[in-house]
């Protein structure tokens, strides 16, 4: 297998709308094995044919994996998929913001508002008709990758032109947060002390 070179922006193939895969060939199998080891290289969970070069309708796609009730991962519980043709045929009323890369713009994150649960109908790797039904982080990602087969990219559906940053900006915003939320407790801790005090004057 080979590892494939990731075309990022401005590159003008990110923003056509990709042709359908019409033979599942030989050739067609190899692309799809170089796509995944690509995706899997980059740490990515996803990975559409024109982030490769190639303006066709095709993507891989890895979930994250499972967590077991103590938050660890479970090992071998990433669902690999390979879509193509894919179309999205329902998709919920209830949305959901939530944080996105992508390995054509690297180094940033924005929030995106995406579909909770969606149903797709696409062929698999050897052309068979399949019919998916998905939901959260799954669904997003296989919203996102659809998108780039539109020439769509996350940057064009932020939640808020400023809710887009920098990994370092986003890294040292979530930071804060979780600074400023250790600070709450130790106040609420710190009231409760205090009017334990107060009570005894
Ligand atoms: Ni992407």
């Amino acid at each position: 297998m080979t590892e494939l070179q990731i075309v990022t922006l401005p590159d003008e193939v990110l923003r056509k709308k990709a042709r359908p895969v019409a033979k599942f060939d030989d050739e067609l199998q190899t692309l799809i094995d170089n796509m995944i080891e690509t995706m899997r290289a980059a740490n990515g969970v996803g990975l559409a044919a024109p982030q490769i070069g190639q303006s066709i309708q095709l993507a891989v796609i890895e979930t994250l994996p499972k967590v077991d009730e103590e938050g660890e991962d479970i090992p071998d519980s990433r669902e690999l998929f390979v879509i193509a043709n894919p179309r999205i045929v329902w998709e919920s009323r209830e949305v959901i913001d939530g944080i996105e890369g992508c390995l054509s713009i690297p180094g940033y994150v924005g929030e995106v508002e995406r579909a909770y649960a969606v149903r797709i109908r696409a062929q698999d790797r050897r052309g068979k008709n399949i019919k998916l039904r998905l939901k959260g982080w799954t669904a997003r990602i296989f919203q996102h990758e659809i998108d780039h087969l539109n020439g769509v990219l996350y940057i064009d559906k932020l939640t808020d032109r400023e809710n887009f940053w920098t990994d370092e900006e986003y890294y040292q915003m979530r930071q804060e947060e979780f600074e400023e939320s250790e600070e709450t407790e130790a106040d609420e801790e710190g009231t409760v002390e205090t009017a334990a005090s107060e009570s005894q004057d």
